[in-house]
């Protein structure tokens, strides 16, 4: 199966917890190469825009407000069929609902403040890999 690339945030609960080394040495451990990592904190207004495909769901105040509460970490990560594989590895939305061993099992504390982003198609890891990294972020190794 081809390799592919899928983006994911370690949210800000993750972070607060101190739950980002056990997520991220599970991410490598389960086959996903990092091909670029950083912590960011966005604003709002750059929470608001990366997850402007919500704006109309009753949900998007209060994630954007948590997205953009404290710093998260972003990286794009490479797997074969990394979008489907990655959503499986991480669980259902829910963390009530996930699958247990998941990463949203066992990180998780609420649907909106659940521990990680991972993208939905190819099409918005894209889109998602251009919001956070340049070029020269970016590493093949
Ligand atoms: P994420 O993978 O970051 O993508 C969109 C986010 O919206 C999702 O994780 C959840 O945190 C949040 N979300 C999705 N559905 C709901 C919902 N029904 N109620 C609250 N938050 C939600």
């Amino acid at each position: 199966m081809a390799n592919t690339t899928t983006l994911t945030i370690i949210k800000p609960k993750s972070i607060q917890k101190n739950f980002h080394g056990a997520i991220i040495n599970e991410i490598l451990e389960n086959g996903f190469k990092i091909k670029a990592m950083k912590m960011v904190q966005m604003t709002n207004s750059q929470a608001e825009k990366f997850y402007e495909v919500h704006h109309d769901k009753p949900f998007y105040k209060d994630l954007t407000e948590f997205m953009s509460s404290s710093p998260v970490i972003v990286a794009i990560l490479e797997a074969p069929n990394a979008v489907e594989s990655f959503r499986e590895f991480i669980g259902a939305t829910n963390p009530d609902k996930a699958a247990e061993g998941t990463i949203r099992d066992k990180f998780g504390s609420s649907i909106t403040q659940n521990a990680v982003h991972g993208s939905d198609s190819n099409e918005n890891a894209t889109k998602e890999a251009d919001f956070f990294f340049s070029k020269l972020e970016r590493f093949n190794y």
